[in-house]
């Protein structure tokens, strides 16, 4: 909405130019330069995959630190490899707005996931500090160095450790080149036992916002650029490990087998069919091990993940029982052992209504309807729940939502919008409590 005033959520109107049309443009097509940048560094030739630890993923951390720098942040890699830029706020001892997301990938990813929320929170502070413009409170942009899960069997290491909710037990995990996470930790260079060490004391924390691609139509359907997430889904996942017995694919007759990977696709199934009971529960077995397979052998093991979530807690603990429940059935039936091992649980988190508010407030100033959407992916945000106040804003995905895919896209305009709205949304955020 050119010539209105930027809002304050305390009446008073502090200096933006974000709502302002004029600088239409303006950070669209960087934030896009540097994502494409960003994935030139890969650990596979044809597409991009960027995993904890590797080569990469060093690379790209390095990359994040100068363009921080750059941005007028004072930049670090902390312990776990978080890219951390600060800039103070001008009242003394003020508390610390976090904005941040991921920069590891998933193997054969899109440029935007994760990135974006980082590239555009970069972008955002790059302009205020070129204006010289002053906040009152302190920023951090962490770019989080592990959120996805793809190297080792555990998610979100870096944003778990400054949420202050890092579980040393997954030092043990192992990758599938059987390296445990402590070891890649100190082969690159860190110390696992400062590690701990990052967590924010919630009391310095203003609130923590991250911006991020859909990952979804819902926008796209609508032709919207932008949404304000209302609420995070809640995720379990399982690894699941089918004992059977191998044997001569040729020999062993139907009615005595106990063909491992026939259970794994019961089980898949069950998942597909239980899941598919309620709107808005969502069931994935996306990993399918068969150690030691061959063609002329039944395969005597099959270890699998399994993700469930919901945006309501209840439906997806439900589901969890059931499924529970019935691969024991399957595991007396055939005659096959079954362990169901948890790996990850996050509750459904709900953002915080003033933080929802404030980016509704600064979406409608950049001239934009307000959608409010939930988000079935699962985000850094998601850490910070119960430690401080969380807000999320969502960029349209072009191609259907695709994403975890090459396909995923978003367009320099819809960048740049959710950059603008970020900025209007910094200069003008305040909170009734003191900074
Ligand atoms: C992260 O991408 C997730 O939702 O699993
Ligand atoms: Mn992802
Ligand atoms: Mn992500």
């Amino acid at each position: 909405m050119p010539g209105r005033p930027p809002h304050s959520a305390t009446g008073g109107f502090v200096t933006g130019t974000a709502g302002d049309q004029s600088i239409a443009g303006r950070f669209g097509p960087r934030i896009l330069a540097w994502a494409d940048e960003l994935a030139a560094w890969s650990e596979s030739p044809d597409g991009l995959t960027c995993t904890y630890l590797s080569d990469a993923h060093r690379a790209v951390a390095g990359r994040l630190c100068a363009l921080m720098q750059k941005a007028g942040l004072t930049a670090v890699i902390d312990a776990v490899g978080n890219v951390v830029g600060r800039r103070e706020g001008t009242s003394p001892g003020a508390r610390t707005l976090i904005l941040g997301s991921h920069y590891d990938t998933v193997r054969k990813a899109g440029k935007y996931d994760g990135r974006f929320g980082i590239l555009a929170a970069i972008a955002a502070m790059d302009d205020l500090h070129e204006r010289g413009q002053q906040l009152p409170f302190a920023v951090e942009v962490i770019g989080f160095a592990e959120e996805e899960g793809a190297r080792f069997p555990t998610a979100y290491l870096g944003s778990s450790a400054v949420a202050g909710k890092f579980d040393s037990a997954v030092l043990a995990k192992q990758d599938a080149a059987g390296t445990t996470l402590e070891e890649a930790l100190r082969a690159a260079g860190f110390d696992p036992a400062a590690i701990a060490g990052l967590a924010r004391p919630p009391g310095n924390l203003l609130g923590y916002v991250e911006l991020h691609i859909e990952q979804g139509p819902v926008l796209r359907n609508e032709g919207l650029p932008v949404g304000v997430v209302d609420a995070i889904a809640g995720a379990t996942r399982f690894e699941v490990a089918i004992s059977g017995r191998g044997g001569h694919a040729g020999t062993v007759p139907m009615a005595k087998r106990r063909d491992a990977v026939a259970v794994a696709a019961e089980i898949i199934l069950l998942v597909e069919r239980r899941c598919s009971t309620a709107a808005g529960l969502v069931g994935t077995v996306g990993q399918v091990l068969v150690p030691d397979s061959a063609v002329n052998a039944i395969p005597g093991r099959c270890e699998l993940s399994l993700d469930i979530r919901a945006a309501e807690d209840g439906l997806r603990d439900a589901a969890i029982a059931d499924i529970k429940a019935e691969i024991e059935r399957i595991a007396t039936r055939r005659k096959v052992g079954i362990e169901v091992h948890d790996m990850l649980q996050t509750p459904a988190v709900r953002c915080a209504p003033r933080l929802q508010s404030a980016l509704a407030a600064s979406v409608a100033h950049c001239g934009v309807p307000v959608r409010r959407l939930v988000s079935g992916a699962g985000h850094d945000a998601v850490m910070f729940d119960g430690i401080t106040d969380v807000g999320m804003l969502f960029v349209r995905c072009g191609n259907d939502g695709i994403s975890h895919s090459a396909d995923e896209t978003i367009s320099a305009e819809d960048a740049d919008l959710a950059a603008r709205v970020l900025l209007d949304f910094l200069t003008n955020f305040t909170t009734s409590a003191a900074f």
